[in-house]
């Protein structure tokens, strides 16, 4: 899937159209004309770093020339580095050197006062919503006749060990399979440092339980998971935002930057494809990351919950594949991927091993062994990875026809970021909006949409929404979009 941010492709068609050709001389060759037409809009700031570029198809029509012409005129943009080529995608404005341009200045930490919102949001869950708000595949994608299949298997093997508990650390054939799959992206760990949780959820908590103490400050991306947000309020955190850019995730500068001034007690973030931007760092930043990590004697807790849905066949590295000194606390599960309703996680804590094991053994600390047991066989027949393999294509099916619909329906200025990866759309809109009215408006009618506000400590971010794209693109969610789209404009 491309990664790109699309600001709605038709309102920069219309802008780049409105260039007074008056200006430019016109004994010009065309292409050098149509190409001085083009640097003015840039210059005029029309289009922003990252927008797409109108199609040389479409440019050789406006300006009634060739196609060749249409893209010698790109090219000579190209060349200049005003705009850069995207394969399969087109010409984009030279995405913008994030870290020069993120100012340094930083809030401090804040405490998290989301909850009300976050209360909504989980009140309106059990009922049957057009499914664009709650971050989960269409339970219609998951691969459900294997899963009731390892189900069965795995209870006539464990007969009624099946009903017992699964004690901390977990089962070790699962241990063992989650072990081979993360070796085969670099991961350092072994079934040994790993132990079993219940979801994703249940390994943050034990991370942070670990490694902070009530009213010490976590440093996460702004925006934020939500479910990061309710956790840190839980635990008596403080939120310390540090600036995420939608392409190339957390930005190390005004980390490290924030690091310097307030001295965080744990970094918390999604490296690869994170909610809500679906951003995924480049490989060498991650390592970046871990090392100014490990010097600043900072763990990084890394949700990694996401990854398996990163990459075209090979998925990327996490941070974890970096982590030389157990500095890195790598926390997983199978809900965005496999089954939500299973609660496998798992957590491989590095140095804090020792600690997390001991949290999970003092707090809720049983598993389910048939639960388990079933994951480890889907783990080990080859199921998981066809069904992964086959939840991409859908997933970016999903994506392209979310963001065809925001493109058609939303209001001017509408920028999307279109995920390299993932399900998450996240939409900025071009004016102020009450984002918690619009989710209100959207629940009357049976429609799901997460507001912005849930995405910040404080409920702000009004003028965002997170789409999840993850779903059959019916006619009937396609016009959810629409709905959405009308409730924003006015
Ligand atoms: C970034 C992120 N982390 C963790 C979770 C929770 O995962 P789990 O269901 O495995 O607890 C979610 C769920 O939406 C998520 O989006």
């Amino acid at each position: 899937m491309a990664l790109i941010i699309v600001c709605i492709v038709r309102f920069i068609e219309n802008q780049t159209a409105q260039i007074d050709m008056s200006v430019l001389p016109l004994s010009s060759p065309h292409y050098r004309r149509i190409a001085e037409s083009l640097r003015h809009t840039l210059a005029s700031g029309a289009l922003r770093p990252g927008d797409r570029m109108i199609s040389a198809r479409k440019l050789a029509e406006r300006e009634q020339v060739s196609l060749p012409t249409a893209l010698e005129a790109l090219r000579c943009l190209e060349a200049e580095g005003l705009i850069i080529a995207r394969p399969r995608s087109g010409y984009f404005v030279t995405p913008r050197n994030t870290e020069r341009q993120i100012p340094p200045a930083l809030s401090g930490p804040v405490p998290v006062t989301l909850s009300a919102v976050a209360r909504s949001l989980f009140s309106s869950a059990e009922s049957r919503l057009i499914p664009l708000g709650a971050a989960l595949p269409d339970p219609h994608w998951l691969p459900t006749e294997t899963l009731q299949r390892a189900l069965q298997s795995a209870g006539r093997r464990l007969d009624a060990h099946g009903q017992s508990y699964s004690l901390p650390p977990g089962r070790a054939d699962l241990r063992n399979k989650i072990a081979t799959r993360a070796a085969q992206w670099g991961a350092r760990f072994s079934a040994d440092d790993l132990v079993i949780t219940a979801g994703a959820t249940q390994a943050l908590r034990l991370a942070l339980r670990a490694v902070c103490q009530p009213g010490d400050a976590v440093a996460i991306e702004q925006p934020a998971y939500f479910g990061t947000l309710l956790l840190l309020k839980d635990l008596g955190l403080k939120a310390l935002q540090i600036p995420t850019d939608p392409i190339e995730g957390l930005l190390l500068a005004p980390l490290a930057d924030a690091i310097n001034r307030h001295r965080p007690a744990a970094v918390l973030a999604s490296p690869t494809v994170q909610n809500p931007l679906g951003a995924s760092m480049p490989v060498a930043r991650k390592q970046e990351l871990v090392a100014l990590l490990e010097r600043a004697g900072i763990p990084l807790i890394e949700d990694d919950v996401y990854g398996d849905l990163a990459g075209d066949g090979q998925r990327p590295p996490a941070c974890k594949a970096f982590d030389q000194r157990g500095n890195v606390i790598y926390c997983s599960s199978l809900s965005k991927t496999l089954a939500p309703g299973w609660r496998i996680g798992w957590i491989a804590a590095g140095r804090y091993h020792p600690q997390v094991l001991q949290a999970r053994m003092a707090g809720d600390w049983a598993g389910a062994p048939l639960l388990e047991t079933a994951a480890s066989d889907v783990l080990a027949s080859g199921d998981y990875e066809r069904h992964l393999r086959r939840l991409k294509v859908r997933v970016e099916k999903g994506v392209r026809a979310v963001i065809a619909r925001v493109e058609a329906s939303f209001p001017l200025g509408t920028c999307v970021t279109a995920p390299e990866a993932g399900f998450l759309l996240w939409v900025e809109l071009p004016h102020p909006i009450n984002a918690l009215e619009v989710h209100r408006r959207a629940l009357a009618l049976g429609i799901g949409v997460s507001p912005g506000p849930l995405f910040s400590p404080g409920a702000e971010l009004q003028n965002f929404l997170r789409l999840n794209c993850a779903n059959e693109p019916t006619a009937q969610l396609l016009n959810a979009v629409d709905q959405i789209g009308r409730f924003v404009m006015n």
